[in-house]
């Protein structure tokens, strides 16, 4: 079996990659020349654990292959994935412009039955518009060809997408005929050894299925985030709340967790975008709304927490800023509640000295120097009057606090994922705040 990805962004490199790590010969095709020579040389444009020594194994075995020559690619492929970008456009949106591009460069040269799919996110009745734009160019040249379109939502989290790609929970696959299950069953089937489904479906069922995926995950977090505001105020703990509902297995306990707000490439996107659908046919996603209304307040909820603390007197206080990231394992900055809280901070006339194990280039490409980069986490501390700490990466778990005491000016902490420990940090004379719980009780 060979297949063609069109697009070497997160979703398809990682979906390319691990393809050939089966065995099935792909080629990555994308339209930015520097970025396939990269490539071609081993360098990975996004940093994801495993995925670069996995590139190169696979490169070296002649199965995976990179190319900026969609036409070439076309006829050479029993499958073609579109996993290009679907950027939200002024009204959230996505905008499908490069999805239909790819679509009709198809088929501008498909001479043989081809299975199409969509993988990047798209708004339900996507492969529709991509079944039109092959079968408007097929009709220009006057060819009958029989062809198959599916979408085949990805649920990749960043950080473990290859993990959650080689042994997924579920394979969501949309297709229009026996021959395109066919054929995707076929491709799947090394990663649904371990029992693993392939959940065949109609197209617009798959594409409502991935919005709805992460509609739901977010609504958890808002939720929680929701309940650990009112627990602060009415005096309970809110990691105990949290376990005390996650026990039960019908709620379950991951994605409970509280702290300062989803970010990322995915939840922010396909939230707007699905309230905006929604909108479109004249319905209203009353519980989405309010999913992103909270999670915007929550971002800037440890700013909140820092101007109280000081009573609005920060103009020139010093913040050191621990992650950046808006997860750990990842360089990833899109919608980081750190962006928020940065942007707030340097408003305020504050002096931000941060680190992030991995995503300082990013944030410099980012935002550039407005903030000072700091070569360890115990640097940005010097002389600081707070300490925010905004990604949970493992090596923010055990600080050495003595030290920290010494080295800060003001001992004061915004732990915006509740991974430190009040009781320990108040022995060590720090104040200590974080989400969901009252830890300055008098
Ligand atoms: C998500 C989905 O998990 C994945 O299935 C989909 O394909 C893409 O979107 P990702 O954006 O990589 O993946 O990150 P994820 O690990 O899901 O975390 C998203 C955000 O939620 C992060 O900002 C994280 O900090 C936050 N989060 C997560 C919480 O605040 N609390 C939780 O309990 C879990």
């Amino acid at each position: 079996m060979k297949i063609t990805i069109v697009g070497t962004g997160y979703v398809g490199l990682v979906t390319g990659t691990c393809f050939s790590e089966v065995g099935i010969n792909v080629v990555c095709v994308d339209i930015d020349q520097k970025k396939i020579d990269n490539l071609k040389k081993g360098i990975s444009p996004i940093y994801e654990p495993g995925l670069d020594e996995m590139i190169a194994r696979n490169t070296e075995k002649g199965r995976l292959h990179f190319s900026t020559d969609l036409p070439s690619c076309v006829n050479d492929s029993d499958v073609i994935f579109i996993a290009v970008g679907t950027p939200p456009d002024e009204d959230g949106s996505a905008d499908l412009k490069y999805v239909l591009d790819v679509a009709r460069t198809i088929g501008q040269h498909m001479n043989q039955h081809i299975t199409v799919v969509t993988k990047s996110t798209v708004p339900v009745g996507t492969a529709a518009k991509v079944r039109a734009a092959v079968q408007e160019e097929l009709d220009r040249r006057e060819l009958g060809i029989f062809f198959d379109v599916a979408s085949n939502p990805e649920f990749l989290k960043e950080g473990d997408a290859i993990n959650d790609f080689m042994k997924p929970d579920r394979i969501v696959v949309g297709v229009e005929s026996e021959k395109a299950q066919e054929i995707m069953a076929r491709l799947y089937k090394p990663f649904t050894l371990n029992g693993h489904p392939v959940i065949f479906m109609d197209v617009p069922s798959a594409e409502m299925t991935k919005y709805a995926a992460n509609a739901m995950l977010a609504t958890k977090i808002s939720f929680m985030n929701d309940i650990a505001n009112l627990c602060e105020i009415m005096g309970a703990d809110v990691n105990m709340v949290r376990k005390g509902i996650g026990s039960d297995t019908r709620i379950g306990n991951k994605f409970i967790y509280p702290g300062i707000g989803y970010g990322g490439s995915c939840f922010p996107k396909d939230v707007k975008a699905l309230i905006k659908t929604a909108d479109t046919v004249g319905y209203s996603m009353r519980i989405l709304k309010a999913v992103e209304a909270v999670n915007d307040d929550q971002k800037s909820l440890l700013f909140n927490k820092f101007m109280s603390f000081f009573t609005g007197d920060v103009r020139g206080k010093t913040v050191a800023i621990w992650g950046l990231s808006f997860k750990p394992q990842t360089d990833d900055m899109r919608e980081a509640p750190s962006l928020v809280i940065i942007d707030h901070l340097l408003k305020q006339g504050c002096r931000v000295k941060a680190y992030d194990p991995v995503a300082m280039h990013e944030s410099k490409r980012r935002i550039g120097e407005v903030i000072e980069y700091c070569k360890d986490p115990y640097e940005a501390t010097i002389d600081s009057d707070a300490l925010f700490l905004l990604t949970e990466w493992t090596e923010f778990r055990y600080p050495n606090w003595v030290v920290i005491r010494k080295l800060m000016k003001n001992p004061v902490i915004f732990d915006g994922r509740n991974i430190y420990d009040a009781v320990e940090l108040k022995s060590l004379d720090f104040s200590y705040f974080c989400v969901g719980v009252n830890t300055e009780k008098p």
